[in-house]
């Protein structure tokens, strides 16, 4: 479920606007006391000594402008908690509804925002106050149908009196929750003066704001709710691209259902004495009650929770999940439980993200690229997918000389005693203190790094090998795939096992395209209608590689002038087109 398309126009920011990857926040100081207490509380001392030892790290990595996930959750998860979601009527006054709710305690944030009718995300600066304000909350009534008596933080406000018109909501300015759409996109690039503007302006665009990041854990906690009813120490976490650092706009919401504080794998177990243990029910295996878990809470999410719809239960897939729309906030919502490897890697994503500001400009640089030629689809299918995509750059930028980020079996032999982590008999140990990680200098910009990605892998070996970020280095194929790209943590599985022979030539054929088309002075210097010019600008650089007509195919091309290219690129585009003339005769 997307958000509408009409809801897609940038509105300016209620209030300063800052990004899911910002620097230096405040407060954090009072979260983690806050967090080590309840930790103290609910889990035991062993893992407060290794949460002190991640908060000292994290104290020295706020210095330099990071944080790690670990913290990041913690705040967003601690934003959630004090926050409700209002659906509000367009024709509320925005200050008599501030007052409203202001009489309940003092509000942090709030926000706007446009999804089936208008939102408010309301963030409290207490707790107590979302507790006193659910306390004036009325049932609903007076309709035909009846309701399910659940209660969330989902609220729907009313006003019963007369329409105040002087200033209505329609005034407000909303937080746009979706990118811009591709054409506007490739205007905007146009204009900028050069190909590293252009990256770094599609990185501006496409990832995710801090609004819609907080709306994200927001969806979460309300999820958790459902939850808790059960299972009252659970959480529900967002991973993936909501939280590695290159989410776009409009992404799906990827969320785990974490029971590790029940299951007992944070908890010590006393050795000698007397000690009480729980009786509970047992199933086959591991997976037996992932999926019973899932059926029962997708069950609830369906039957009680407040904007779900469209739920499916996929627990046969190799990651159980539960998968639905969450109207409210727009966002394609999957559920799954017990999937820790996956939070490791979304972790390891995050860190290499925030290594070098280059690395989240040319994921995100690639992924849009891909998107607009078909190469990765929101269908699933024989397509490459969007994390698959990611380990390619990652794996592209270990091999440049010197790397621009470190291999993951360094990251591994940097790790600290607290970083330890086996999962289901997998290694997925790695560094968390950034302090510890020593890049070597690099200087290349964004433009030469793009060109390479693309020269890169129109001549990657893909037939005998494999890709693996782990070691920095190609591998011998272990299995006959298209496309074998070794999964970080769980190493005997293939990332992207569901490509086929065709989508991976067809990505390969892009690549040849576009590394040539930035070879083009034609295509790789501004045009007329540059920055600061009127009317519709003439698509250049990264703008004309967006553009599917562009990138189309070499048939078109042989009537043009051609400009000389790389050798390598020259020989490509010839087996290419003998390739091609070979399929047609
Ligand atoms: N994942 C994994 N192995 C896979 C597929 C996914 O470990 N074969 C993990 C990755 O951490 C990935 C997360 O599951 O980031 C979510 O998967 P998915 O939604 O497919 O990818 P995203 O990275 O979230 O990208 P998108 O924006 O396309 O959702
Ligand atoms: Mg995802």
């Amino acid at each position: 479920m997307r958000i509408c398309a009409s809801f897609r126009k940038t509105m300016a920011s209620s209030f300063a606007v800052c990004r899911l990857h910002m620097r230096g926040r405040a407060s954090l100081a009072k979260c983690l006391q806050k967090t080590d207490a309840f930790l103290h509380r609910s889990i035991g001392t062993d893992v407060v000594i290794a949460r002190a030892e991640a908060t000292r790290s994290d104290e020295s990595d706020e210095k330099n402008g990071r944080k790690s996930l670990h913290t990041l959750h913690m705040e967003r998860q601690e934003q959630a908690e004090r926050s409700v979601l209002i659906s509000c009527q367009s024709s509320t006054n925005e200050k008599k509804f501030l007052k409203y709710l202001s009489k309940h305690g003092e509000i942090n944030k709030y926000f706007f925002y446009e999804s089936y009718g208008v939102y408010a995300v309301v963030e409290f600066a207490n707790q107590e106050s979302v507790t006193s304000l659910l306390e004036g909350v009325a049932i609903p009534g007076g309709s035909h149908e009846s309701a399910v008596p659940f209660k969330s933080r989902l609220l729907s406000l009313r006003n019963l009196g007369s329409v105040d018109s002087s200033n209505q909501l329609s005034g407000r300015q909303c937080q746009p929750q979706t990118t811009i759409p591709i054409n506007e996109l490739i205007k905007r690039l146009s204009r900028e003066e050069s190909i590293d503007k252009q990256i770094s302006s599609l990185t501006e665009a496409y990832q995710l704001t801090e609004e819609n990041s907080r709306l994200r854990f927001l969806v979460c906690s309300l999820l958790k709710d459902i939850a808790t009813a059960y299972f009252p120490e659970c959480t529900i976490k967002p991973f993936g691209s909501s939280v590695n650092g290159f989410g776009k706009l409009g992404c799906d919401l990827d969320m785990l259902l974490d029971l590790d504080s029940i299951t007992g794998r944070n908890v010590k177990l006393p050795k000698s004495g007397l000690s009480l243990e729980y009786q509970m029910k047992r199933a086959n295996s591991e997976r037996a009650v992932t999926q019973s878990i899932l059926s029962v809470i997708g069950e609830c999410v369906d039957q009680f929770g407040p904007g779900c719809v469209g739920v499916q239960k996929i627990l046969n897939a190799r990651c159980p999940l539960v998968r639905f729309a969450h109207q409210p906030s727009g966002f394609q919502c999957d559920l799954t439980a017990n999937n820790r490897v996956a939070m490791k890697s979304t972790e390891l994503l995050y860190l290499y993200g925030e290594l070098d500001p280059r690395v989240r400009s040319l994921v995100f640089t690639v992924r849009c690229w891909a998107r607009a030629h078909g190469v990765t689809s929101s269908i699933p299918g024989a397509w490459i997918t969007n994390f698959s995509l990611t380990v390619m750059v990652l794996f592209f930028l270990q091999k440049r000389t010197p790397p621009i980020i470190p291999t993951l079996d360094h990251l591994r032999d940097l790790a600290g005693p607290g970083d330890k982590s086996v999962i289901e008999g997998n290694d997925c140990t790695f560094v968390s203190d950034f302090n510890k990680i020593q890049l070597q200098s690099n200087t290349e910009t964004l433009e030469q790094l793009l060109g390479e990605f693309f020269e890169f892998y129109a001549t990657f070996p893909f037939s005998r090998m494999s890709i693996n970020i782990r070691k920095g280095k190609e591998q011998n194929k272990p299995e006959v795939a298209p496309l074998h790209i070794q999964n970080p943590f769980e190493t005997s599985l293939n990332v992207s096992k569901n490509v086929n022979a065709s989508q991976l030539d067809r990505f390969v054929a892009l690549c040849q395209e576009s590394a040539w088309l930035l070879q083009q002075s034609e295509t790789s210097t501004p045009r007329g209608g540059g920055a600061g010019g009127e009317g519709a600008p003439t698509p250049w650089g990264l703008a004309t590689l967006l553009l599917p007509s562009q990138v189309a195919g070499i048939k078109s091309r042989k009537k043009r002038r051609r400009e000389p290219a790389s050798e390598r690129i020259k020989g490509l585009l010839e087996s290419l087109k003998n390739k091609n003339q070979l399929k047609k005769s």
